[in-house]
C-alpha cells in the first residue's frame, strides 16, 4: 500500500473517532473516554497528513512542519495546564480565532497558488477555476468572520470588553449590507479575480464577525461561543474543500453542524430567536431596564447559621461567584451538615449558570456532592415556593427576577430560577455590583431577601464554623 492510500485509509479511521467523541461527549458518564476518543482522532490525522505531506515536499519541509506541531502541541499542552476552570470559555473563544485565521490563511494561499499566477500556470483545470475562486471567497468569508467574532467573544468573555451590546445606527441594516456586499465582491472574483476583491472580501468578512458579536449582550454569549464553534467547524469545512482534505471536510461539517444544534438547543432553553442571534441581535431593540432602588439588608455568618438551624428544606443556587472563590468544597461540608441534621439539601443549576456549559455540574460532582440532589432549573423552579431557605451563592443573572417582570431588560424572557418565592433568600457576593449582564437585579431589595457579603468560600466556611 503506497503512503497517499495508508493516509486516507487512517483518515476514515480518524473521522469515525470524531463521530465517536461527539457521541462520548453528549453524556456525563462517557464524556472522559469521548474525550480520549477525540485525542486519538486527531493524533492519528495529524500523523496521517505528515506521512501523506511528506511524499511531495523536501525532508527541510517535513522537518520544519514537525517543529511547528511541536511549538504549537507544546503551548497547547501548557495552556490547557494551567488555565483556571474559569478562563476556559475565553481560551475556548480564543482557540476558535485561530481557526478561523487558519482558514483566512488557506483561503489566501489557495488564491496566491491560482488565481494569482493566472489559469496557464496552476494545476486546477480551466473549467473548475470558477469553483476554486467561488471556494476561495466562502473560505476568507466563514474564516474572518469567525476570527473577529472569537477575538471580540474573548475580549467579552475575559473582562477585556464590555459585555454590553454595541447598538449602531441601523445594525440590521449594515449587518445585510455587509451580507449583500461579500455576494457581489465573490461573485465578481470569480468572473474577474483580483488583489483588490480579495483584499475587499477579507475586510468586509473581518468588520461584519466584529459587528455581529459586538452587538450581542452579555446575556447570550453563552450562545454566541456556541456559535462561533460551529462557524469555526465550517471555516475548517471550506479549508478542506481548498485542500482537498476530505478529513478537514468531514470533521469540520461534524463540529458545524453539532455547533449549529447546540445553540439551538441553548436558544430554546433561554428562550432566544435562534435567527435573532445569529443575526447579531436582529429584532433586538435596546431598552432602558427600570431603574433598582431600595434598601437592602445586610446578615452575618451566624444568623445565616440559625435560619439554616431552623429550616427544614434548603436549596442552594450556585453561580459564577461559586467558581470564582472555589466555594464548592465548603458548599459541599455544608450539605452533608445539614443533611446529617435532617434538613433537605438540594441544588437548583441554571442552564447558564458560570461561564460554561454544565460548569456548576462539574465543580459540584469534583467536591462529591451527590449527583441525584443537583437538579435542573425546570426541576426545581416549582419547589422553590415551598422551601424554607434559599441560598444563592455567587449567581445575579440567572437570579434575576427583572427577567420576567421588565420587559425592557436586556436580560427580558430569560428564564430564572425562582428563588424570591422561598420563605428566605439569603445572597453571597462580595458587593452590590451587577452580574455578567450588566443588569441592575431586584432580588436584592426584596423583603425576604439578606445579603451576606464577601468572599463566598470565606463566608460559607464562617457559617460552618457557626453551625
Ligand atoms: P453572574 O451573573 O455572572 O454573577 C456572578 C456574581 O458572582 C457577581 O454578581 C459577583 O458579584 C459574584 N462574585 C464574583 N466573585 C465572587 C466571590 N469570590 N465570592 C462571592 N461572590 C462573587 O452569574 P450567574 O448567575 O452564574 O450568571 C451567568 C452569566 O454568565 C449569565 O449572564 C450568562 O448568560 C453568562 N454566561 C454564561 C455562559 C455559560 S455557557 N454558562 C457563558 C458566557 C456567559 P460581586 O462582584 O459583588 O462579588
Amino acid at each position: 500500500m503506497s503512503a497517499g492510500a495508508a493516509a486516507t485509509a487512517a483518515y476514515v479511521v480518524a473521522a469515525l473517532l470524531t463521530v465517536m467523541s461527539l457521541a462520548g461527549l453528549s453524556r456525563h458518564e462517557t464524556a472522559r473516554s469521548g474525550v480520549a476518543y477525540g485525542i486519538a482522532g486527531m493524533a492519528v490525522a495529524l500523523v496521517a497528513t505528515v506521512v501523506m505531506v511528506a511524499e511531495s515536499v523536501s525532508a527541510g519541509a517535513v522537518a520544519l512542519l514537525a517543529v511547528a506541531m511541536v511549538v504549537g502541541g507544546g503551548i497547547g499542552l501548557w495552556r490547557a495546564r494551567v488555565v483556571e476552570m474559569t478562563g476556559m470559555p475565553e481560551l475556548i473563544a480564543l482557540l476558535h480565532s485561530f481557526v478561523g485565521l487558519a482558514a483566512v490563511l488557506v483561503g489566501w494561499n489557495g488564491y496566491l497558488e491560482v488565481e494569482a499566477v493566472g489559469p496557464a500556470q496552476t494545476t486546477v483545470a480551466p473549467d473548475l477555476l470558477a469553483i476554486h475562486s467561488v471556494e476561495v471567497g466562502i473560505g476568507v468569508f466563514i474564516g474572518a468572520v469567525t476570527f473577529t467574532g472569537s477575538l471580540v467573544a474573548y475580549g467579552k468573555l475575559s473582562g477585556r470588553m464590555k459585555s454590553r451590546p454595541l447598538t449602531l445606527p441601523g445594525k440590521n441594516a449594515l449587518n445585510l449590507g455587509a451580507l449583500v456586499a461579500f455576494a457581489a465582491l465573490t461573485v465578481g472574483f470569480t468572473v474577474a479575480p483580483s488583489l483588490g476583491l480579495m483584499i475587499a472580501i477579507t475586510a468586509v468578512a473581518l468588520a461584519l464577525g466584529w459587528h455581529l458579536v459586538a452587538s450581542i449582550g452579555g446575556g447570550d454569549m453563552p450562545v454566541v461561543v456556541s456559535m462561533l464553534n460551529s462557524y469555526s467547524g465550517w471555516a475548517a469545512a471550506a479549508s478542506g474543500f481548498l485542500l482537498d482534505n476530505t478529513l478537514l471536510i468531514v470533521t469540520g461539517a461534524l463540529v458545524g453542524s453539532s455547533g449549529a444544534y447546540l445553540s439551538y438547543v441553548m436558544c430554546q432553553a433561554m428562550n432566544r430567536s435562534f435567527l435573532s442571534v445569529i443575526a447579531g441581535g436582529f429584532g433586538v431593540e435596546s431598552g432602558t431596564a427600570a431603574a433598582v432602588e431600595g434598601e437592602h439588608r445586610e446578615v452575618s455568618a451566624e444568623e445565616v447559621a440559625a435560619m439554616l438551624g431552623d429550616a427544614s428544606s434548603v436549596v442552594i443556587v450556585p453561580g459564577y461567584g461559586m467558581a470564582v472563590a472555589q466555594a464548592q468544597y465548603p458548599v459541599a461540608d455544608l450539605t452533608r451538615r445539614l443533611t446529617d441534621r435532617g434538613v433537605e439539601v438540594r441544588f437548583g443549576i441554571h442552564p447558564v449558570a458560570g461561564r460554561l456549559p454544565g460548569h456548576m455540574n462539574v465543580l459540584l460532582a469534583e467536591a462529591k456532592v451527590p449527583y441525584d440532589i443537583v437538579l435542573e432549573m425546570d426541576e426545581i423552579n416549582d419547589d422553590l415556593a415551598s422551601t424554607s431557605v434559599v441560598l444563592v451563592i455567587g449567581a445575579n443573572d440567572t437570579v434575576n427576577p427583572a427577567a420576567m417582570e421588565d420587559p425592557a431588560s436586556p436580560i427580558a424572557g430569560m428564564p430564572v430560577l425562582r428563588v424570591w418565592e422561598a420563605k428566605d433568600v439569603v445572597v453571597f457576593k462580595r458587593s452590590m455590583a451587577v452580574g455578567y449582564a450588566g443588569v441592575q437585579n431586584p432580588l436584592f431589595f426584596r423583603e425576604n431577601t439578606s445579603m451576606i457579603f464577601g468572599d463566598a468560600k470565606a463566608r460559607v466556611e464562617d457559617i460552618l464554623k457557626a453551625l
